[in-house]
């Protein structure tokens, strides 16, 4: 049933926490239309799903969202998502605007000297033939050193917030250290939730190593697709999935990035 409080919004989507700082400066970008953020906190992580398991959960999840809150667009705020299922929910929802988020491997190459990068990502991205197939388009024999971090992945969606500085810096320094030592001269967070520590991988990776996102070509991708749209306005929201109660640290998160907690009627929570 469409909830009538929630309509011609801007979805976006991730397994947990790592969309969040792409959902603020989009905010910060346009603050009218009305964000609702979902954190399929049921499903995470994504990372360690196959391909077809990531297909079949999106299109049952994107297929809910529709339902209940016909949203302007929807953007996957998650890189495993979107190398995983980007196409084939843009082919199961054809009326549907859809705006992905993927490794930022073209501009790193680009820049790096010794076309040679480092992506940091889950490892289901890593796995995915995409970032191959933009390296092989951008940069003739480039060298791409793919760094698993799911620990990362976990420190952020659950001990971030209890972490001091030098705790966030030693964990980053020990990524780029690996990518250092595979001789990379550029690095990519293709993983949405690592833009938690973005400040963090800038100090730790200065001066010989620059870091890449896709935060501002995200923003300006949905800005390019909002245009003539009727959106709605109104305080930017947050939805969990899995339980009912959301519980303490999305609270605090909340609170952080200025949502309310919203529970849609009629959703079937487990
Ligand atoms: N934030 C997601 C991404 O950008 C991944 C986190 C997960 O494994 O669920 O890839």
């Amino acid at each position: 049933m469409t909830d009538s409080r929630v309509q011609n919004c801007i979805v976006f989507l991730d397994s947990g926490a790592g969309g969040l700082p792409y959902l603020s400066a989009y905010s910060a970008l346009n603050p009218k239309p009305l964000l609702l953020y979902v954190a399929d906190k049921k499903n995470f992580p994504y990372g360690e799903k196959t391909k077809s398991e990531l297909v079949s959960l999106l299109i049952e999840l994107v297929g809910r969202i529709k339902k209940h809150f016909s949203p302007a667009l929807i953007t996957l705020a998650c890189n495993t998502a979107s190398v995983s299922a980007l196409a084939e929910l843009r082919e199961y929802f054809p009326g549907t605007d859809f705006v992905g988020t993927v490794p930022a491997v073209k501009p790193a190459l680009l820049y790096s000297k010794k076309k040679h990068i480092a992506v940091l990502g889950t490892e289901r991205t890593l796995e995915d033939g995409y970032i191959r197939r933009i390296a092989d388009n951008t940069a003739r024999d480039c060298t791409i050193t793919r760094i698993m971090a799911a620990e990362l992945v976990n420190f952020v969606e659950h001990d971030i917030d209890y972490s001091d500085k030098a705790a966030r810096i030693a964990m980053v320094k020990k990524y780029i250290d690996m990518a250092r030592e595979k001789g990379a001269d550029a690095l990519v967070l293709g993983c949405t939730h690592f833009l938690f520590l973005l400040d963090e991988f800038k100090e730790a990776s200065a001066p010989d190593m620059p870091v890449f996102d896709s935060m501002n070509g995200v923003c300006g991708r949905i800005e390019n697709m909002l245009s003539g749209k009727t959106v709605m306005t109104g305080k930017n929201l947050l939805f969990v999935t899995g339980e009912d109660d959301a519980g303490k640290q999305w609270e605090t998160r909340a609170a952080r990035f200025g949502l309310d907690i919203f529970k849609p009627r009629d959703w079937d929570y487990v």
